[in-house]
């Protein structure tokens, strides 16, 4: 049996075992509210199982799960722990505040920021406060990693989950890691728990002070040498180098990479580019090489969309 709006009618003390069981078999249909009917309570579920009553509901109470439930055409939003950051565009007044008290009831966050993009080389957000609490100091969990920071001041980008994942996943213990951009260890707090030692150089202090909390705050302390500094002063011989931002492909910041890994190393260079200019930064990872008297072997992975026909990619090259 199965339509829009099924149904297990299912005696009030079973309803949270049925629902866990609803759940756990991923038939749990949470577009729709439980409800007592009569004697009985109703379960909404994609499909029916374990011989219980089922009705087809012809009234359903629908749940709001998504933005576009609350409000026309939602704008694009991100969430950096309890805080959400949400692309306004040219939205009144009123609209705001509409997106933003359905953010505050959807995903429970404690202040809305408007978010009018990054800018220069420290990669600063322009944000402005919106509603909710002005304080924005917040934590972001992420796949067992927690990231304090401000949003209203610093970056995040969700993103850019996956390649946290593929970073913690590649160190192997005891490699050496150097990440150039640190940031408050967007990649460094994933390389360390991946068991790497890791030499973090971040030239904004603000940020600096959240990575060597960070750090501490993911039991990785002792794995991560934070520098405030420009990368470029700094030296380390590496086996991998990390280079999360978008200037990574500029002569003078590959160049001291190559300086740093060594030989049958790898470094992962990050770029945005055209989606179908891919090609264009591989060649620059591939001629710096070769200036510097290296060979690489590369490959490219696309990390995300950036913008309209615009990604985020990452070449590995391996020395
Ligand atoms: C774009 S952010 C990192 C973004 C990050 N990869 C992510 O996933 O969200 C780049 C960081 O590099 C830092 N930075 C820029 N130039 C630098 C330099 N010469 N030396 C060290 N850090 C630098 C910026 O302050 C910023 O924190």
């Amino acid at each position: 049996m199965s339509n829009d709006a099924l149904a297990l009618r299912v005696p009030p003390p079973c309803t949270e075992d049925v629902m866990r069981e609803a759940r756990h078999r991923g038939v749990y249909d949470e577009t729709r509210s439980v409800r007592r009917v009569g004697d009985r309570v109703e379960v909404p579920v994609t499909r029916a199982f374990g011989g219980y009553e089922t009705v087809e509901q012809d009234d359903p109470v629908r749940r709001r799960v998504s933005l576009s439930d609350y409000v026309e055409d939602p704008p694009p939003f991100s969430i950096v722990g309890d805080v959400a950051l949400v692309r306004f565009g040219d939205a009144d007044e009123e609209r705001e505040h509409a997106v933003a008290e359905a953010l505050e009831e959807l995903h429970g966050v404690r202040t809305v920021l408007g978010d009018r993009g990054v800018s220069g080389d420290e990669r600063v957000p322009e944000t402005r406060h919106v509603a909710g609490d002005r304080d924005t100091e917040t934590v972001h969990r992420e796949n067992g990693f927690e990231f304090a920071l401000d949003p209203s001041r610093i970056m995040f980008s969700v993103g850019n989950a996956e390649e946290r994942l593929r970073v913690r996943d590649a160190v192997n213990d005891d490699e050496r890691v150097f990440d150039m951009f640190a940031g408050i260890g967007y990649f460094a707090i994933p390389a360390a728990v991946g068991g790497a030692s890791v030499v973090a150089a971040e030239i904004r202090r603000e940020s600096y002070e959240y990575l060597v909390e960070n750090a501490a705050r993911n039991d990785v302390a002792e794995r991560t040498d934070a520098r405030h500094a420009d990368c470029r002063d700094v030296s380390v011989e590496a086996d991998r180098v990390l280079m999360g931002h978008f200037e990574a492909t500029r002569h003078d910041f590959l160049t001291h990479a190559f300086d740093c890994v060594r030989d049958g190393g790898v470094l992962h260079v990050h770029d945005a580019t055209h989606e179908d200019a891919t090609d264009e930064t591989v060649r620059k990872v591939e001629e710096t090489a070769r200036r510097n008297g290296r060979e690489v072997e590369t490959s490219v992975r696309r990390v995300k969309g950036y913008a309209e026909g615009v990604a985020h990619i990452v070449v590995d090259a391996r020395v």
